[in-house]
């Protein structure tokens, strides 16, 4: 199975980043998204990020130029379908809109064509199924950012095959990525273990055993994680990790039930670094409007 064209779906937070990945990989991006505004920005932080590898040293300014070259976008769904031999499919957090993606492009895309999400914590399985190409479909969870972080899940379906998982890693390698193979379980192994963490930590916070400098603190230096779980928090955005506690608890059980003080910093508006205020004050953050 041989990939040469990747379409990515999505050109937020991650699908640039995962489209900087593939094109710095040698292969033909083709980055697709619904709002006009998404690809000139998506482009905009791809030639930043990758003139940022060449002031550090890490790629060539001919590589980035060559990389930048082969990155077209497009809003057109089908010609993505028709064109790419992998599909990676970074929209928005929802599985209705997901489910319709999918819909789409299974009608345009031929028999061959691998369909890949970067859903965090949602079911490969399910999502799967509504295609006609389970087999052929695959989880992809990249981290972010992705440019420089060196992970990436390989989430296998109940029904996907071995070529697939093949291929995927293949890709994942040549993007520069270490990969894992996980079997589908909510939250995989990383989103899984993270919201456990950062759920227990607000716990400890509600209760009073110490402040939330000190919890992260003590993880960091104690435990040497790289990040406390406040700060990773207020990175990943407060409203997020409580979508994907509800989701967790819902799936797996009591352990996750989202804890009542993360609940009110969403309700209050706290929602991390993106607005300027969540576990912690970013002053210097541009609040979203
Ligand atoms: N942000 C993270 O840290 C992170 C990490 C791992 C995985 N993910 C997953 O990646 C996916 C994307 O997350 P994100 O943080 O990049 O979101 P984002 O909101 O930054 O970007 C989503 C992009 O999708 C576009 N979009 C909306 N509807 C679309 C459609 N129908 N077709 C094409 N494009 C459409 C939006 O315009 C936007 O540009 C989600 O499934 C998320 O769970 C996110």
């Amino acid at each position: 199975m041989s990939i040469q064209t990747i379409a990515v779906l999505g050109a937020g937070t991650m699908g640039n980043g995962i489209a900087h990945v593939a094109a710095l990989g040698g292969y033909q991006v083709l980055l697709q998204d619904v709002v006009e505004e998404a690809h000139r920005r998506a482009l905009a932080t791809i030639e930043s990020n990758l003139r940022k590898g060449v002031e550090r040293g890490k790629l060539t300014d001919a590589d980035a130029r060559a990389a930048l070259e082969r990155v077209r976008t497009t809003a057109d769904l089908e010609r993505c379908g028709r064109e790419a031999d992998l599909v990676i499919e970074a929209v928005p957090e929802r599985i209705e809109l997901k489910l319709q993606v999918y819909a789409t492009l299974d009608r345009a895309a031929p028999a061959h064509t691998i369909f890949a999400s970067n859903t965090s914590a949602l079911s490969i399985t399910e999502m799967a199924a509504a295609t006609r190409r389970p087999r052929r479909f695959i989880g992809m969870h990249f981290f972010n950012p992705v440019h420089v972080m060196k992970l990436v899940e390989v989430v296998r379906g109940l029904e996907t095959d071995d070529a697939t998982l093949g291929a995927t890693v293949e890709v994942a390698q040549r993007m520069g990525k270490e990969t894992v193979e996980v079997r589908e379980s909510p939250g995989f192994v990383t989103s899984r273990i993270n919201a456990l963490i950062g759920n227990e930590a607000f716990r400890m916070l509600q209760e009073g055993v110490a402040s939330a400098r000190d919890i992260d603190k003590a993880l960091k230096l104690g435990l040497n994680h790289p990040m406390g779980p406040f700060e990773m928090a207020d990175l990943v955005g407060l409203d997020t990790r409580l979508s994907i506690l509800r989701y967790l608890h819902q799936t797996l059980g009591d352990a996750y039930r989202p804890n009542l003080l993360l609940e009110q910093m969403v309700k209050a508006g706290r929602l991390g670094k993106k607005v300027g205020r969540g576990v912690y004050d970013y002053p210097e953050a541009a609040p979203r409007s």
